[in-house]
């Protein structure tokens, strides 16, 4: 294995200012996943055929369980001028972040000498050629470790934990599996799946989860519209697995005990507005089904297409999630106004729930269902 970090072809040709644009990196990157693991070609493919069959290529890479300790060393070489002169992990992750393209991230705010350094020395080629979960050791080892108790899954028992949630051993690529607490995402990068859906509390937990799926796992980071065969029951066309259509992400930042989070609107465009995202919220009034219950006791037939769309976007994202997979903050306890808060809900979803008059099997269904999480958090935390 040759690893001596010379620049590659393309590096070599970088221009000055060429750094400045926002996902300058992101053709070249392309071309490096294409001659080594063809993901992002697979997952466009699907995309662009808006089908997906058995027996299609679908896009997986197996994740080294040893990180190549040479690119390893080569991040932490990168990161090192930064660290002397007193900038962050942030600002890192921020740099490769911007390189890609990807929303979260904004202009670096670094010395040129700097940019110019990275850009020459950071191993994109080597990320992508050698699979592993560089990042989630990075932010460890360089002090992220224990914040919001965060402590990344080896990856042999992220390997594990995948194997158990295959089904008789049987692969089904359109199983939905959700990380609520997804950290850089050590637990759903080995994950097959093509409708993956992970949340972090931790904006930069959020942003290198984004950076280590544009390298791995292309269907967690871009999902731009829905899917035959994915998220749409191929034979009755309708929306069957959780789909959420004000976002073309799949990854969100925020609380996952309450459901409230945020995301990018666009994952590739720069200063892409955030959005508002509700996944299975413990506060009933911000369900959005229970705002369209006048359409939903309606004869489908007799809506109009406005309204119809309106209905179908809010069940999309009501389905449940097949699997979920997580290695979540066992020694964190709510604190005293987190409790709050969870009993400020449960007061108020009794409130609204007295309120409404009528209700359908599936809200009935929903509501038990927040009942018992509302309850569980309570006691367990
Ligand atoms: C033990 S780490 C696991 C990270 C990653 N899934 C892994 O296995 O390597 C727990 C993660 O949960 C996140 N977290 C803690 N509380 C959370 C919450 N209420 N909602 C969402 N994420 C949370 C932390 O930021 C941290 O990244």
């Amino acid at each position: 294995m040759n690893l001596l970090f010379e620049k590659s072809e393309a590096q070599k040709t970088i221009e000055e200012n060429q750094t400045k644009t926002f996902g300058w990196a992101r053709e070249m990157c392309f071309a490096y996943d294409l001659k080594y693991n063809q993901l992002w070609w697979k997952w466009l493919q699907i995309i662009e055929k808006g089908v997906y069959q058995k027996g299609d290529p679908v896009p997986y890479v197996n994740i080294s369980a040893a990180p190549n300790r040479e690119i390893y060393k080569q991040l932490e070489r990168c990161y090192q001028p930064l660290r002397e002169r007193g900038y962050y992990q942030y600002e890192f992750i921020n740099w490769i972040g911007f390189a890609l393209g990807i929303a979260w991230f904004q202009k670096p705010n670094i010395p040129d000498s700097i940019d110019s350094f990275l850009a020459e020395n950071f191993p994109f080629e080597e990320v992508i050629k050698y699979p592993a979960d560089y990042f989630s050791q990075f932010l460890a080892e360089n002090g992220s470790s224990n914040v919001l108790s965060y402590f990344p899954t080896p990856m042999t028992v992220s390997q594990a934990l995948n194997l158990m949630i295959e089904v008789d051993g049987e692969e089904d690529w359109t199983h939905s599996v959700m990380d609520p607490t997804v950290g850089p995402g050590s637990l759903v990068l080995p994950t097959k799946s093509l409708n993956i859906v992970a949340i972090d509390l931790s904006p930069l937990m959020v942003r290198a989860a984004a950076i280590n799926s544009f390298f791995y796992k292309p269907q967690l980071l871009y999902v731009p519209k829905p899917i035959i065969g994915i998220h749409v029951d191929p034979n009755e066309k309708r929306v069957h697995k959780y789909y959420e259509f004000k976002t073309d992400t799949r990854i969100y930042l925020g609380n996952s005990l309450l459901g409230e989070l945020q995301t990018v609107s666009s994952i590739f465009k720069e200063e892409s507005p955030q959005v508002d995202i509700m996944v299975h919220p413990l506060d009933l009034k911000k369900r959005e089904v229970y705002s369209l219950k006048h359409l939903m006791e309606k004869d489908w037939e007799t809506l109009s297409q406005a309204e119809r769309w309106k209905l179908v976007k809010a069940m999309s994202r009501e389905h449940k999630f097949d699997r979920v997979l997580s290695n979540p903050p066992f020694s964190a306890k709510l604190s005293k106004s987190e409790r709050e808060e969870f009993r400020t809900i449960e007061e108020s979803n009794k409130e609204f729930l007295k309120e409404l008059n009528h209700r359908n099997a599936h809200m009935k269904e929903l509501e038990q269902e927040v009942e018992i999480k509302v309850g569980t958090q309570l006691t367990l935390f």
